[in-house]
């Protein structure tokens, strides 16, 4: 019950859908225990600002923050700043000397703790928990949904990462990985489209490495049929992939269920297999392109993204090249493209030297980018003239007399609203397109 005691929480999120997807749980949590969630910073009694530590610059964008909510508390000296997630693991107690107006501090695996951990604060102590768990993937928790869109939810079926990438910092602020009872996944998903949700996207750090081994074993394969049984009127995404874990028969599985979408995100970092090994990224060129090669041959019209990292160490320009040439081969519709960033601990910072020069780095990272919007602009005109099904997710950014939403392959498709409402599948026939999006008419 909400009455005038219950404290409300604003939750602000940084880094990737795993937190959002944690958000929501943290917010089912709280409201569990008094407290409400609010989205007016204004109105809220505390503050949780859930961060990310994959770059640098995402940890000093956090740092900026902080530093402007910390003054809120000159006008609001009871308003309480917790710091939870990537970050907050990463620092421990390092950030509550750092930051003086930071009260809470709180890793992945400690969210059922926040509600104890706010009540030292109340007590006017600072409250810090930091433990890693080989077993929470907070199963059993519903998630309250922050986001007001009420089409399309994450929700998270597996936690951690042990692939140990030696660039990557996640191994360290995640824990073990482990995958979560999927009875639990399956009754959330169904109780999400009976709830007029009519797409779902199975999230993890290496989410095809799902596997259950209590009371029978169930693999991310079967786990997605299994979703994809609940209704065909329920699309299902998942994100994000490993190569390594690409088998046949998850391939197989999304080609044969019309409503597990033709797209698959998997990042491939570098197309030099020198890089690659580096990395540990426990794939080369030649692998990669020939699952490529695999589903492409399976899902004709499956949409391909990626993520690329730019200058890492000891790239050459002859490995940046072959990054490049890979990206052609593959043609991708999307990626997320960054530049290599040293963090700290990991084993690339351990035992490499970050020694390609900033503005390399920025060279390259331009080229990578520059060769990605000509690809995403060609496979956006080779779909002129072609119907495709899309869910509508509400009305375009420029125009309330457009609707917007996503077909199988993720792309973005504008087209003009006539009677169609959030939540139909409408079918489209694209006649223009950018870079970014698809524009088309609907057809009876
Ligand atoms: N688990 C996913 C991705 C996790 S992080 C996977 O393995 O693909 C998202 C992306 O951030 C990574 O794919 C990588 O491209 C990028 N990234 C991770 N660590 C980075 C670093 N130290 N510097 C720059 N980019 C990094
Ligand atoms: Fe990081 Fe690699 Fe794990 Fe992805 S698979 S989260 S890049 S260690
Ligand atoms: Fe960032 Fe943590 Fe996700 S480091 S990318 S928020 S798992």
């Amino acid at each position: 019950m909400i009455d005038n005691n219950t404290k409300k929480i604003y939750i602000e999120t940084y880094g990737c859908q795993m937190n959002f997807s944690d958000s929501e749980i943290v917010g089912s949590i709280m409201t569990d225990h008094n407290y409400a969630t609010t989205d007016k910073i204004e109105l809220a009694d505390i503050i949780l600002i859930n961060t990310c530590s994959i770059r640098d610059n995402a940890e000093q964008r956090v740092r900026k923050r902080i530093t402007v909510l910390a003054k809120l508390k000159n006008k609001q000296p009871n308003l309480k700043i917790g710091i939870i997630g990537c970050m907050a693991e990463r620092l421990k107690s390092q950030l509550l000397e750092e930051e003086k107006d930071v009260d809470i501090i709180a890793g992945p695996d400690a969210y059922r703790d926040l509600p104890q951990l706010m009540n030292s604060v109340e007590n006017g102590q600072r409250a810090i928990n930091v433990l890693l768990s080989a077993e929470e993937t907070y199963g059993d928790i519903r998630p309250v949904r922050l986001d007001p869109n009420k089409i399309s939810a994450f929700i998270s079926i597996m936690r951690g990462c042990q692939n140990f990438c030696s660039y990557c910092v996640v191994p360290f602020t995640r824990g073990k990985e482990r995958s979560r009872n999927p009875e639990t996944i399956i009754n959330e998903a169904r109780e999400l489209f009976e709830l007029g949700y009519r797409e779902v996207t199975l999230l993890g750090q290496n989410v095809n490495s799902y596997n259950w081994n209590e009371n029978g074993q169930m693999s991310f394969p079967d786990l997605l049929q299994k979703v994809a049984e609940i209704n065909p009127l329920l699309r299902v995404r998942f994100a994000t992939s490993h190569p390594k874990d690409i088998s046949d028969e998850l391939i197989q599985t999304i080609a044969k269920h019309p409503n597990i979408c033709n797209n698959i995100h998997l990042p491939v970092q570098s197309g030099s297999s020198r890089i690659l090994k580096l990395m540990n990224r426990k794939y080369d060129r030649e692998w990669y392109l020939e699952r490529i090669a695999t589903i492409k041959k399976h899902i004709p019209d499956c949409g391909l993204s990626t993520d690329m990292i730019s200058g890492f160490c000891s790239e050459t320009e002859e490995d940046h090249q072959q990054t490049l040439s890979l990206m052609e081969a593959v043609a991708y519709d999307y990626a997320f493209m960054f530049k290599y960033s040293e963090r700290p601990d990991t084993l690339a910072a351990k035992k490499f030297r970050d020694d390609v020069p900033e503005e390399v780095k920025s060279k390259r990272l331009a080229e990578i980018i520059d060769l990605q919007r000509k690809l995403s602009h060609q496979s956006n005109k080779k779909d002129l003239g072609l119907t495709f099904e899309v869910l509508v997710e509400g009305f375009s950014k420029k125009s309330d007399e457009q609707l917007s939403g996503r077909n199988s392959q993720n792309k973005m498709v504008v087209f003009p609203k006539m009677n169609y409402k959030k939540g139909d599948y409408v079918q489209v026939k694209i006649g223009r397109c950018t870079a970014a999006t698809l524009i088309g008419e609907a057809i009876s």
